[in-house]
C-alpha cells in the first residue's frame, strides 16, 4: 500500500483561505509525489466543493472531517455518507479527539460511522489515542485497543475496501511537542494486535494503514518514516503551511 498524508485543514479556514491554499497545493505539490503517495485533502464542508474543483485535474484525494451514520434522511447538520462520495470524497475522518471531546462522540457512534462510510464507499480514517490523563494513569495500551476493537468489531473488509487507523496521542494534539518515536512505535504495535484480532492478517497487511499524528512537522517527520507499521501521517498546523506540508510529503517513504 502507498504511504498516505492526510491534511486535516480543521475548522481553520474560511473559503476564500481555503481556495487559496488549495490554489498553492495544486501548483506546489510536485506532481510524481502524489503518484507514489497518496495526498488526501480534508477541508471543512463549507469550502469541500470549491477546493474539490480546484483539486480535480491533480491526484489529490479529498476527504471530509467527519460523516453521520446514516445515509440519508431528516437529521440536520449531519454529513451524509453517500454524498459526501457523490461529492467525490474518498476518505472520511471518523472519531477525531477533538469531536470525541467537544461533541461527546462515543465509541458507538465511531462505530456506527465506520460501518456507514464503509457501505458508502467511503475509507474511515479512524482516529484512536489517549488522553494526558490516561497515559499517567498507565491506561494508554487500554485506551488504544479498547477504541479500536469497539469501533471495529463487527465489521469485516472486502478487498477492495481499506481502513486507516490514525494514532493521535490527545495530548500532543496543537502542542508543538512531539511525541518520543519509540513511543509511537509502541503505540503501533498495540494497534497492530488489536487489529490482528479483529481481522485475517492478510487484511491487517494489505488493507489497512497505521498512521500517526499529533504536533507533525518538517522537522520531525523523519523520525516517525522508518517505523515498523509506519503507514502515513495525518497533520493538522503543518497542513496549513505549504512549503512545510510539502516538505513532510516529501520525507514520507
Ligand atoms: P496537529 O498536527 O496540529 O497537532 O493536529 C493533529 C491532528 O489532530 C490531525 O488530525
Amino acid at each position: 500500500m502507498k504511504k498516505v498524508i492526510i491534511a486535516n485543514w480543521k475548522m481553520n479556514l474560511g473559503f476564500r483561505d481555503s481556495m487559496k491554499l488549495a490554489t498553492e497545493l495544486a501548483k506546489q505539490v510536485p506532481e510524481i509525489e502524489l503518484g507514489s503517495k497518496e495526498v488526501i485533502i480534508c477541508p471543512s464542508a463549507s469550502s469541500l466543493l470549491l477546493v474539490a474543483e480546484i483539486l480535480k485535474e491533480h491526484l489529490f484525494g479529498l476527504g471530509v472531517q467527519d460523516i453521520f451514520w446514516e445515509d440519508q434522511g431528516a437529521f440536520t447538520g449531519g454529513e451524509s455518507p453517500k454524498f459526501i462520495y457523490e461529492a467525490g470524497c474518498r476518505y472520511a475522518i471518523i472519531g477525531h479527539s477533538e469531536r470525541r471531546q467537544y461533541l461527546a462522540e462515543t465509541d458507538e457512534m465511531v462505530h456506527q460511522k465506520t460501518k456507514a462510510a464503509l457501505a458508502a464507499g467511503v475509507t474511515p480514517i479512524l482516529c484512536v489515542g489517549e488522553t494526558f490523563e490516561e497515559r499517567s494513569r498507565n491506561l494508554t495500551d487500554n485506551v488504544l485497543m479498547s477504541q479500536a476493537i469497539k469501533a471495529l468489531s463487527g465489521i469485516d473488509l472486502l478487498p477492495n475496501e481499506q481502513l486507516v487507523v490514525a494514532y493521535e496521542p490527545v495530548w500532543v494534539i496543537g502542542s508543538g511537542r512531539s511525541l518520543d518515536p519509540s513511543e509511537a512505535q509502541h503505540a503501533f504495535r498495540i494497534i497492530y494486535q488489536a487489529l490482528l484480532d479483529l481481522f485475517p492478517l492478510h487484511v491487517v497487511n494489505n488493507n489497512i494503514r497505521i498512521i500517526y499524528g499529533g504536533s507533525v512537522d518538517g522537522v520531525n517527520a523523519s523520525e516517525f518514516v522508518g517505523l515498523e507499521h509506519f503507514g502515513g501521517f495525518l497533520i493538522g498546523g503543518a497542513s496549513l503551511r505549504v512549503e512545510e506540508f510539502i516538505s513532510i510529503i516529501k520525507q514520507t517513504k
